[in-house]
């Protein structure tokens, strides 16, 4: 039972989180996307809206449900999840990039379907415009939390991405070898300047919550 909120930590603070995979068209019938099932960023905007924030979810394609009390705008490519952020970004004071966005798509999408007449098949791509460094410079006060997915060097890379994209917030983790993607536990390392924290690993509901608690830590000792 969720209960009726007058009262938390993020009591009228709207965020906007992206989540999901995206997919980028290849033809009518086919596309390029990528493992996330979009169960960590569904369960961070369930925990922000149990702590009182006006939660819009912006969201890739997934299997999953729409948290009580959240807003949720389905998109599938990463242009359209960058649109739809900019356009709800506009009133939020945060914004959570949990989504996987393709990093690039096909130069030119093929309008009919790709008949297999070749041996080979080469396609073009182009690089999706980053949405966290995007927003950035669309709203430079807004507080933006990234996560960052690594295979190695983790903390060298989100320390690296935190400061390229110019994040307040990362939260980082292991993927590949069956860990964080499609599964229901996950562990985080999470950076900021001057601080980082380690989150264990835990069911992701779990770690959504101690995430929220973070993040709301995290912008009130920024907003004061
Ligand atoms: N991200 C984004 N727009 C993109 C790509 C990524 O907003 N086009 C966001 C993700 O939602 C995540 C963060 O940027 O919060 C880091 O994503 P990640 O894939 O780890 O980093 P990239 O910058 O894409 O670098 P790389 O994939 O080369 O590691
Ligand atoms: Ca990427």
């Amino acid at each position: 039972v969720v209960a009726l909120l007058r009262d938390g930590p993020l009591l009228g603070v709207r965020v906007v989180v992206t989540a999901g995979p995206t997919r980028e068209p290849i033809d009518p019938v086919r596309f390029i996307t990528n493992r996330s099932s979009g169960k960590m960023g569904y369960a961070l905007a369930a925990a922000l809206a149990q702590m009182g924030a006006e939660v819009t979810l912006v969201s890739g394609p997934t299997a999953l449900a729409t948290p009580p009390g959240v807003n949720r705008i389905d998109v599938e490519t990463a242009a359209q999840m960058l649109d739809a952020t900019r356009a709800e970004a506009a009133g939020a004071q945060i914004l959570i990039g949990a989504a996987a966005v393709a990093d690039y798509r096909l130069h030119t999408p093929s309008a009919h379907k790709i008949k297999k007449k070749t041996d080979t098949l080469e396609l073009s791509l182009v690089k999706n415009p980053d949405i966290l460094c995007e927003l950035r410079r669309a709203y430079p006060d807004l507080f933006i939390v990234g996560f960052a997915a690594e295979t190695e060097r983790l903390a060298e890379h989100a320390r690296d991405k935190l400061a390229r994209k110019q994040l307040d917030l990362i939260a980082a983790n292991w993927v590949g070898e069956g860990r964080a993607f499609e599964r229901d536990d996950n562990a985080l390392h999470v950076f900021w300047n001057g601080g980082e924290r380690e989150l264990t690993q835990k069911p992701k509901a779990d770690l959504a919550r101690e995430l929220a608690m973070l993040i709301a830590e995290r912008f009130r000792s920024r907003t004061g």
